[in-house]
């Protein structure tokens, strides 16, 4: 039986995974895909570790060098992470002309269209499937089950960890500070979590969709990222009144020819299905227009669930070796010359509805002041609320507006930030809610 011999870059958690099924899963694998997948080499700087996994003798090295060099390698697998080595072993790789497996989202944002191009041009494969949504097959059903659909929308919960947040918030009434303590206590946030809760990871996650999805060249730097630090247990808890989740969502859209993709923590209404996602899970509803809305669900992070989506493109990889289709599939769904650049809608064109809640002192004249500037700039409100205990004279005034222009509104809120009745910035929360006018 013919062997496909694989080279592992990277043996930290997910490597783990991945070795563990190559070794542990290697009867189904071969039943399924008919050859052998022999994982020749895994390099890591750290070889002393115990993995708990029983390797052949002599696999495990140092240098990831010997590996991408390999004339015997087929499919190298890059799990290091990050932009540095891993762009440099992943481009050796392509030169080399060997196909690559990758999770690396931050390294496919920022470098994708180059890479995809340098691999297309040599005629090899960079897949990527567990790069978005972990086990979530997020990527094979857009390239392949939805072919024959314009996509039109997706709306994802693709962060685990800041749902895990928003969820313990939401749950337990506490802060996001002590949210955060949670999830780093139980390993689920980055030692630095910026990544995390700034939204990053999500934007790096719906860049590479986006560009997928409309036959566009990924546009990290567009993509509009607000995090979840500011979230409060108080802004929860006046969503939840009005029948509404907050959840870190990351949007994209194509309409007459515009693109949105932003990513920002956003009011769902309770019967919109990703409202019911709590935990460290993802989420994806996707539109399109044979097929309506479809949603995935599943595990967006962790050992095996990501291992298990990088052995997807790894099979697939080897049936196409084995039937000598390489390229069968364009990485980003259009072949290369239909790729076209369509810019992302600027932030402040956004039109959408707002929460907004002011902390402003409970004083005859202060609502109509603060809905005068709203009114000025053309903004209607579909309902106001002043509710609950002063704290340090202030009281919580919260405004939910009709659709509006995201700089009118801005506009009106730096105006209003720099009144003497108003202490605090006020927040401001996107509500999509197709329900509403
Ligand atoms: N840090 C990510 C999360 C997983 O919390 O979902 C990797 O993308």
């Amino acid at each position: 039986m013919r062997e496909i011999n694989i080279g592992l870059l990277g043996y930290g958690t997910v490597g783990t995974g991945v070795a563990k099924l190559l070794i542990e899963n290697k009867e189904i694998l071969t039943a399924r895909v008919g050859a052998h997948l022999n994982l020749k080499w895994i390099a890591d700087i750290d070889t002393e570790t115990e993995r708990g996994i029983r390797l052949p003798d002599g696999i495990l090295i140092k240098d990831a060098h010997k590996v991408v060099s390999d004339p015997e390698i087929d499919i190298v697998i890059e799990m290091i992470g990050g932009e540095g080595i891993a762009k440099d072993l992943i481009v050796k790789t392509i030169e080399n002309g060997k196909h690559i497996v990758t999770a690396n989202k931050a390294l496919l944002a920022g470098h994708g269209n180059v890479l995809f191009a340098a691999a297309a041009k040599k005629g090899v494969d960079l897949a990527f499937e567990a790069s978005v949504g972990g086990c979530m097959p997020t990527i094979k059903s857009m390239r392949e089950s939805l072919v024959a659909n314009h996509i039109n929308a997706m709306t994802g919960i693709l962060n685990g960890t800041c749902n895990y947040i928003l969820s313990k918030i939401a749950d337990e009434g506490i802060t996001f500070q002590e949210a955060l303590a949670e999830a780093q206590k139980h390993g689920y946030a980055e030692a630095d979590p910026t990544l995390d809760v700034g939204g990053f990871d999500t934007a790096h996650k719906i860049a590479i969709l986006t560009a997928l999805a409309y036959g566009m060249e990924i546009n990290l730097k567009d993509v509009f990222v607000e995090g979840i630090s500011k979230i409060t247990p108080l802004d929860i808890e006046f969503a939840e009144q009005f029948g509404y989740r907050i959840k870190l969502l990351a949007i994209s859209k194509y309409e007459n020819g515009r693109v949105e993709a932003r990513v920002h923590p956003t009011m769902i209404p309770f019967d919109n299905l990703l409202a019911s996602i709590k935990g460290t899970v993802n989420a994806i509803t996707i539109s399109a227009d044979a097929v309506g809305d479809i949603l995935l669900y599943g595990h967006g992070a962790g050992m095996m669930p990501t291992a298990s989506a990088a052995l997807s493109d790894i099979v697939d990889i080897a049936r196409n070796i084995l039937s000598g289709a390489v390229g069968r599939v364009p990485a980003l769904s259009y072949q290369q010359e239909n790729i076209r650049r369509i810019p992302i809608l600027p932030i402040d064109e956004l039109v959408t509805h707002y929460y907004l809640r002011f902390s402003a002192l409970d004083r005859p004249g202060v609502l109509s002041t603060i809905s005068g500037i709203i009114g000025k700039y053309g903004i209607s409100l579909q309902s106001v609320h002043q509710k609950g205990r002063k704290m340090n004279g202030a009281v919580p005034l919260v405004m939910l507006s009709h659709a509006a222009r995201e700089a009118d509104v801005k506009r009106a809120l730096n105006e209003i930030n720099a009144l003497d009745v108003v202490s605090n910035e006020a927040v401001l929360i996107r509500i999509e809610n197709e329900k509403l006018d």
